[in-house]
């Protein structure tokens, strides 16, 4: 049986206050079902990073109402907000956004460091392996490249299980083969692990591999 993981009810966002204040998202219902997958889908500038932003907990809408996975995101506090997100969530940024000064294992065992688990080396490297880089694993971001970067952020973002992986243009800075390795991998993982996955591009071929396509132009589903 499946059950709603993400509901927006009327969700709006601005950026800034009085006359220099900026309507980024208005009105925007959505609803997404456990263990399904989805792509929202529009023009740079339309509101997509601001959304999946919301929708994952790292920042809070102006307006409206956003429950995740039977939490309701309004009114948490930061660190409440860090807690749903370290508890549910996965993300995958445009650019990585790995620790620099960490290894691509200490990258991948920080969630679980930060839930406490045990065994963390160990899952740690065989999600390493699972993306193909159990070879290196002492090695910097500095010292990968793109696409392995973006393999080391895909096995960070799966590391503490999450019940919703959100990601943002994972293949955006990455050249086209590459690319289709990373978003293979992505969907692989994505249904080895039964995660509910939320995806952002303008890349429509990429979109078209998801259960679902949501359109947003100017701040708007429609
Ligand atoms: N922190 C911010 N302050 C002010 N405006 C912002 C901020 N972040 C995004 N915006 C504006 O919100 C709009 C949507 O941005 P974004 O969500 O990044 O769109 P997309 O990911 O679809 O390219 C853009 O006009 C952008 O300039
Ligand atoms: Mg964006």
């Amino acid at each position: 049986m499946s059950s709603t993981i993400l509901a927006l009810k009327n969700v709006s966002k601005s950026y800034g206050r009085g006359a220099a204040a900026v309507q980024v998202l208005n009105d925007i219902d959505l609803k997404i079902e456990g263990g399904t997958s989805l792509a929202i889908v529009g023009p740079s500038g339309s509101g997509k990073t601001t959304l999946l932003g919301l929708c994952a907990g790292l920042d809070q809408s102006t307006g409206g109402e956003i429950t995740l996975n039977g939490v309701l995101l309004n009114g948490l506090n930061e660190d409440q907000l860090a807690a749903v997100r370290n508890e549910h969530v996965g993300f995958v940024f445009q650019n990585f956004q790995l620790l620099p000064t960490l290894t691509a294992l200490e990258n991948v065992m920080v969630p679980l460091e930060l839930r406490g688990m045990k065994n963390r080396k160990a899952n740690a490297l065989n999600l390493l392996d699972k993306v193909g880089l159990a070879d290196r694993a002492t090695h910097y971001p500095s010292q990968l490249s793109g696409g392995e970067q973006q393999r080391v952020s895909l096995a960070r973002a799966f590391a503490n299980n999450p019940k919703i992986l959100f990601a943002d243009e994972p293949t955006g800075n990455l050249d086209a083969e590459t690319g289709a390795l990373v978003e293979s991998l992505l969907f692989d993982l994505n249904r080895s692990s039964g995660t509910t996955l939320v995806l952002v591009t303008h890349d429509l071929d990429l979109a078209a591999k998801t259960d679902r396509i949501v359109p947003i132009k100017g701040g708007r589903i429609g």
